[in-house]
């Protein structure tokens, strides 16, 4: 029988109920205070665990207390040993609905928010209309980064998730560091792609060296650091040093490439978004898993990327803010609440202002 979303799949000895993948996504407005996990955040995640989804990647968790390492002030973290028990409560609440679940390790780089940023470069300019400033980091504090990767990787283990995800997309610090744009340094850490790719393939050897063969490690990645052939070739470094997925999206610059509008498109013939076209065109380099994102709002789509190869995994983002029951409702042939792609639930808005949870939630009534 051919492979669709409901093929079963295992990973280090971890069984994952179906392809669906819930991608990290920061909750905003969700009142957490000094990075601990919260009853709203535990609620928001339990909802789509129970929805059916079979792996969900917490939002970015910020490896540092410090201010500069965060892309909001609400973002969670796991800094300290502190942190580790409201982790613990919700990976078992997410493991209590058979779902498994990865914690997505972040530092904002050039993003923080503060006016103290820091970045492999001094770095001055904008990044989709934004203005950001961040001064270049001396050895000792990539040192010390990367350090402080690896110890919220062992804090995510003690709190039993499955794994992490290494967040080296969007313009975040690791971005900052594979993309030539935005990282000019001319040590070890910078120049040629192996050095650009020196400190995120470091911490990636060090948490499996840390965390251990059963430990789950996917890592983000932008495939436009800057074109699609560095793409391939991040890639293959990624799976090589041994990461067991590569989650495809969008490098230094580019923010996600959330609004449809400034995105480039897929060639014509090409049936999705251009990240999914992305992640078709790096698959066959790799030997690990690769989750696919980008657009994905139905059982069609999903369908579309597991059947033809173009990811293991289909992650499905808004779709699943806007209706936590997207997997049972495509099992049950019932109609799922739609996304109306007008990105509310981004920053400020938070998700109070989703109209499709909206329209979730009227359905409900
Ligand atoms: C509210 C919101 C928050 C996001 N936060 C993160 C995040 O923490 N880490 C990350 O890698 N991507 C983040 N993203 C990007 C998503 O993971 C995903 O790549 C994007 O929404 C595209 O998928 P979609 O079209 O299915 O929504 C966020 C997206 C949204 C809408
Ligand atoms: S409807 Fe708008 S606010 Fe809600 S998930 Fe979709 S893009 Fe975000």
């Amino acid at each position: 029988m051919s492979l669709n979303i409901f093929s079963p799949i295992e990973i280090n000895g971890h069984k994952i109920k179906n392809r669906i993948v819930m991608p990290a996504m920061v909750s905003f407005n969700y009142e957490v205070k000094d990075g601990e996990v919260n009853d709203k955040i535990i609620e928001h995640y339990t909802l789509r665990a129970k929805g059916g989804v079979g792996l969900i990647i917490i939002e970015a968790i910020c490896v540092d207390e410090k201010l500069n390492c965060r892309l909001t002030k609400g973002e969670l973290g796991l800094w300290d040993d502190e942190l580790i028990k409201g982790h613990k409560k919700l990976v078992s609440e997410i493991h209590n609905e058979n779902c498994t679940v990865l914690a997505q390790l972040s530092h904002a780089g050039i993003k923080g928010i503060t006016e103290a940023n820091i970045a492999p470069s001094d770095f001055e300019g904008t990044i989709i209309n934004k203005a950001f400033k961040a001064k270049e980091m001396t050895v000792p504090q990539i040192k010390e980064i990367k350090d402080k990767f690896v110890k919220a990787a062992l804090r995510a283990k003690r709190a039993k998730y499955d794994g992490v995800e290494i967040h080296c997309a969007h313009s975040y610090l690791l971005s900052d560091f594979i993309s030539p744009l935005s990282n000019k340094r001319n040590d070890e850490y910078g120049g040629s792609l192996d050095k650009r790719m020196k400190l995120p393939l470091e911490i990636l050897k060090e948490i499996r060296k840390e965390c251990g063969n059963d430990f789950i490690i996917s890592v983000r990645m932008g495939f436009d650091e800057p074109t699609i052939d560095e793409g391939i070739k991040i890639a293959k470094m990624f799976d090589t040093c041994g990461s067991d997925i590569i989650h495809i999206s969008t490098g230094f610059g580019s923010s996600g490439y959330m609004s449809e509008s400034i995105m480039p498109k897929a060639p014509n013939d090409f049936p999705l978004n251009i990240r999914i076209w992305a992640s078709s065109q790096i698959k066959p380099y790799l030997s690990c898993k690769v989750i696919a994102v980008g657009g994905i709002r139905n059982a069609e789509d999903a369908n579309t990327v597991i059947f033809e190869g173009y990811g293991d995994f289909a992650a499905v983002g808004r779709g699943l803010l806007c209706d936590p029951e997207f997997v049972n409702k495509i099992k049950e042939n019932k109609k799922i609440a739609n996304c109306f792609n007008c990105n509310k639930c981004m920053w400020s808005s938070g998700m109070e202002k989703c109209p499709g949870r909206k329209k979730y939630l009227d359905s409900l009534k």
